[in-house]
């Protein structure tokens, strides 16, 4: 099985009407064949975007159908907005709102009910890492989804693997770390359901950057990748799609 990859680009709270601009010019002038790739803007500026040559994503969503959620976007609306993509559980919102795994779980439900692939972030912190708990703990943000979404619905979402020490630190997790890890969802898939493991895009997150995205992308379960800080940038975003080609 060949599976299509993937860069997504997550601004973060980051952006400007300008920025705007001059990604959707710069990036509606380039062709990226044979992959998909997602810019995820702050939701606000989502339809400020024409997006010809990629997609748009947004970085969260409610749980919730429209009502009494003040400040929440709904995914009805992030479509109507122009994105294809939702990502849900970055390790951001799992520390700054407190989401857990049921919630981040009820989230991709809820956006693959009306209409939006979810990227479902994992990842360990450092303490975790250093206790060699790496696997039981990615097993059970993986659990809290399986509790939730059936086999033909996980099939559907796409899975990144951002390890919390890696991110926005410059200190990115080695091809061969990243690897293990993308190996273990993969082996966790398969035991879910055996074609799941086949098909399921998988993106490393954490420090990406122009010279070193290759090398993770090369890795044989790594299909492209979630980038944080770089994707800030058009030549060093362009830079980084290109090398998952
Ligand atoms: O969602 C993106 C990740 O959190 C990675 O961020 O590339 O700035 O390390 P970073």
């Amino acid at each position: 099985t060949k599976r299509t990859p993937m860069v997504a680009g997550n601004w973060k709270m980051n952006g400007s009407r300008s920025l705007v601009e001059s990604f959707t010019n710069v990036l509606n002038s380039h062709t990226f064949d044979n992959m998909d790739v997602v810019v995820c803007p702050p939701a606000g500026f989502l339809s400020m975007f024409v997006a010809q040559t990629y997609s748009l994503g947004a970085q969260d969503c409610s749980a919730q159908d429209n009502g009494a959620h003040t400040g929440d976007n709904s995914v009805q609306m992030l479509k109507e907005l122009g994105a294809k993509y939702v990502i849900v559980g970055h390790s951001e919102r799992r520390q700054d709102h407190d989401e857990s795994n049921e919630t981040v779980a009820r989230k991709a439900h809820k956006a693959l009910a009306d209409g939006l692939v979810p990227i479902i972030c994992v990842g360990e912190s450092l303490k975790i890492r250093e206790a060699g708990q790496v696997n039981e703990f990615v097993g059970e943000q993986l659990g809290a989804i399986f509790a939730i979404l059936d086999a033909e619905q996980v099939g559907q979402c796409i899975i990144a693997y951002e390890p919390i020490w890696a991110i926005g630190t410059g200190k990115t997790a080695s091809p061969e770390q990243a690897q293990d890890v993308h190996a273990f969802i993969r082996e966790t898939l398969a035991n879910y359901q055996s074609d799941l493991a086949l098909n399921t895009r998988l993106l490393y997150g954490g420090s990406v950057k122009p010279d070193n995205a290759a090398q993770l992308f090369a890795q044989p379960d790594i299909d492209g990748g979630l980038i944080g800080g770089a994707s800030l940038n058009t030549d060093d975003f362009i830079a980084i799609c290109q090398a998952a080609i």
